[in-house]
C-alpha cells in the first residue's frame, strides 16, 4: 500500500479532461441475436442497455488521441506542453512501440516522455498516481494520463458470459501544479497476483505465444470467473473507500461524488451499502457504456464534470478495481481555474 503524501511534494491537479466513444452502439437486443442472451437478463445482472464499438479500421491509439486532445483543450495546454504521456491499457495497438508513443506522433506532443501502464480496469487510477509523482516532484510540469481500450478486440463473441460486459472508448486528463492546497489528496492503491488467473488473457504473450493452437483454442480472448471476481470487487473497493476515508479523517457524508470504475451496477450498489452512501451520491454511465476497462472511470469522470455532477471544491472519490488483482481508491478536491 502507498503511504500518504509526503509533505514535501507539489499539489497536483486535473485541470483538464476529455473523453471519446466510438459512433456504434452495440444493444443488448444485439447481443441476444448472437448468443443465447436477453436484454432482460444483461440489464437485471449488470445495469448495461448498450456499449459503443471502435469501428473497424479504429484503434486504442485514435480513441487514446481524441480523448487526449479534447483534455488539453478543457486544460488550455498545447501539445508542446505535455512533459509525460502515459496511457494505461490492456489492449495496445501493438507489443511494441508503446501506444503512448503512437498517440505522442499522433497528436505532436513531442516533448513528452511516454510509455504505457498496465493494471487492466485499474489502469488510469495507477497512471493518475504516477501523473501526480511526476508532476508533484516537479520532474515535468504538465502530464497527460489517458485511459484507452480497445475491448471488442480481446472479446469472445461466442462467450456470453463475457461478450455482454465490455465496450471500447478512452478518456483523458491533463495533470499540473497549481500552488495551492487542493487537487490530489491522497491515493490508496492495492495489488494481490495471487488471484491473477480469475480474470485474464493467456494467450499471446511469452507464456503462451501466438500460434494455430492458441488462435483455434480462444486464448487471445479474457476468460473471467465472473462471480468470484464480483466478489473480490465489491470488497476490495470498499474497503479502498474507507482506507482512504480514514486516511484524511473524513467520512462518507463528507464526500460530495463518487466515480467508480463501472464494471456492474450492482458491484456499485453493493459498494454503496458497504461503505454507508445513498446511490444518488454515486455517478453511473455503465448503462451507456458497459465495462471499458482502464477508460471507465475517467471517461466518467468527464462526463461528471461536463454535467455539472462535480463542482469547485467537490470532494470527489474515484475508485478502481481489475485484474492482477488491481485496484484503488484517489481522493481529489476538484478545482476549476
Ligand atoms: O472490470 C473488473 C472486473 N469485472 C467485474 O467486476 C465483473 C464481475 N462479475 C460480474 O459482473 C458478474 O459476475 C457477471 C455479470 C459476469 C455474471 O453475473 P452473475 O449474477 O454473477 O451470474 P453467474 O455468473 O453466477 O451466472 C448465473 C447464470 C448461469 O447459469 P446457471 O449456471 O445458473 O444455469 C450462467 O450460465 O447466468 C448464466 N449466464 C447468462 N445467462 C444469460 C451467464 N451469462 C449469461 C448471459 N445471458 N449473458
Amino acid at each position: 500500500m502507498l503511504h500518504p503524501r509526503p509533505a514535501n511534494t507539489r499539489a497536483v491537479s486535473i485541470v483538464g479532461t476529455g473523453s471519446y466513444m466510438p459512433e456504434r452502439v452495440m444493444t443488448n437486443h444485439e447481443l441476444a441475436d448472437m448468443v443465447d442472451t436477453t436484454d432482460e437478463w444483461i440489464v437485471s445482472r449488470t445495469g448495461m442497455h448498450e456499449r459503443r464499438i471502435a469501428a473497424d479500421g479504429e484503434f486504442t491509439s485514435d480513441m487514446a488521441a481524441e480523448a487526449a486532445r479534447r483534455a488539453m483543450e478543457s486544460a488550455g495546454v498545447t501539445a508542446d506542453d505535455i512533459g509525460l504521456l502515459l496511457v494505461s491499457t490492456s489492449t495496445p495497438d501493438m507489443s511494441f512501440p508503446s501506444t503512448a508513443c503512437l498517440v505522442q506522433d499522433m497528436i505532436g506532443a513531442e516533448n513528452a516522455v511516454c510509455f504505457d501502464l498496465s493494471a487492466a480496469c485499474s489502469g488510469f487510477l495507477y497512471g493518475l498516481e504516477v501523473g501526480q509523482q511526476f508532476v508533484g516532484s516537479g520532474s515535468v510540469e504538465t502530464a497527460l494520463i489517458i485511459g484507452a481500450e480497445k475491448m471488442s478486440c480481446i472479446t469472445d463473441w461466442s462467450d456470453r458470459s463475457t461478450c455482454v460486459l465490455f465496450g471500447d472508448g478512452a478518456g483523458a486528463a491533463v495533470l499540473q501544479s497549481r500552488g495551492a492546497k487542493h487537487g490530489i489528496l491522497t491515493s490508496v492503491l492495492g495489488s494481490d497476483g495471487s488471484l491473477g488467473d480469475l480474470l485474464m488473457v493467456p494467450g499471446g504473450g511469452s507464456r503462451e505465444p501466438t500460434s494455430a493452437d492458441t488462435v483455434k483454442n480462444k486464448r487471445h480472448y479474457i476468460k473471467m470467473m465472473g462471480r468470484e471476481v464480483f466478489k473480490h470487487a465489491v470488497t476490495n473497493m470498499s474497503e479502498a473507500v474507507t482506507a482512504t476515508l480514514d486516511r484524511c479523517g473524513l467520512t462518507i457524508d463528507e464526500i460530495d461524488c463518487i466515480i467508480p470504475h463501472q464494471a456492474n451496477a450492482r458491484i456499485l450498489q453493493a459498494i454503496a451499502q458497504r461503505v454507508g452512501a445513498s446511490m444518488d451520491k454515486m455517478f453511473i454511465n455503465v448503462d451507456k457504456y458497459g465495462n471499458t476497462s482502464a477508460a471507465s472511470v475517467i471517461v466518467a469522470l468527464d462526463e461528471a464534470v461536463r454535467a455539472g455532477r462535480v463542482k469547485n471544491h467537490d470532494l470527489v472519490l474515484l475508485v478502481v478495481f481489475g485484474a492482477g488483482f488491481t485496484w484503488g481508491a484517489t481522493l481529489l478536491e476538484w478545482f476549476e481555474g
